[in-house]
């Protein structure tokens, strides 16, 4: 495919077909994925090839809790899991919402589930220092696992980054045996998809970016 073709349909997938996903064509495509930049080059990306339906079903369950969060905060007209603003959602009504499908189920069910891990040890994460959350470290893992989706629409593949079982890290740990400094930095389902693509909403360019300062006129043809 064509550059631009791929990035303009390189959609999230979370339905797929039952085709196997053959341990050559993971390999060709996390071959290209590799090529992706990281801080100082350290390139601390792992990546856990999960075919097991045991354990594809335990990293479902383990979206669950913070999928019951997402949708109830979704409903309150809340914009889930941020940071900034605090939320009127409470425990009780998080625990009445039921884990929506869509959030967990694609996990339990894809032929093949990647989790990219990374080795906190060669991240430089230079906003650590800062009050508000951390944006840098991801800078050093989510180009790779953005090129693993490319390429897999290349190979006429998709999937999803899911970030939903990282709230339950310490078992996703033990469930996979990662040592105390390797963080999990996406879930992803993948496979062949179960549907076409249906086109991408976007913001358009004048929306998302600005001349000279925040505020500032909108970038235009
Ligand atoms: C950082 C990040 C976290 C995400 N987490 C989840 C997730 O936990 N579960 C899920 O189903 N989709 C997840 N997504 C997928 C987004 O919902 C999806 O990319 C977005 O809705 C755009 O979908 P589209 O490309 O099909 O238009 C995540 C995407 C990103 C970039």
């Amino acid at each position: 495919m064509e550059l631009y073709d791929v990035m303009h349909t390189t959609f999230a997938a979370r339905q797929f077909t039952s085709d196997p996903v053959p341990d050559a064509l993971l390999h060709r495509i996390i071959d290209h994925a590799r090529f992706a930049p990281s801080g100082g080059n350290r390139q601390g990306w792992r990546v856990i090839v999960v075919r097991d339906p045991a354990t594809k079903g335990a990293l479902a369950d383990l979206s669950a809790p913070a999928a019951k969060r997402y949708a109830a905060q979704q409903q309150a007209g809340e914009s889930p899991w941020n940071t900034i603003d605090r939320s009127g959602v409470t425990a009780d009504v998080i625990a009445r919402t039921p884990a929506p499908a869509r959030l967990t189920e694609s996990l339990r069910h894809a032929p093949v589930v990647l989790v990219v891990c990374v080795d906190l040890r060669v991240v430089a994460s230079t906003d650590q220092a800062l009050s508000r959350v951390g944006v840098i470290s991801g800078a050093s893992i989510y180009p790779f696992a953005w090129n693993i989706l490319l390429a897999a629409r290349h190979e006429g593949l998709a999937g999803t980054i899911t970030t939903l079982a990282v709230a339950e890290e310490p078992k996703l740990q033990a469930l996979l045996g990662l040592p105390p400094h390797v963080a999990v930095a996406a879930v992803m389902p993948v496979g062949r998809p179960a549907q076409p693509l249906t086109k991408l909403k976007r913001k358009p360019v004048a929306e998302i970016a600005m001349h000279e300062r925040w505020g500032g006129p909108p970038l235009t043809s």
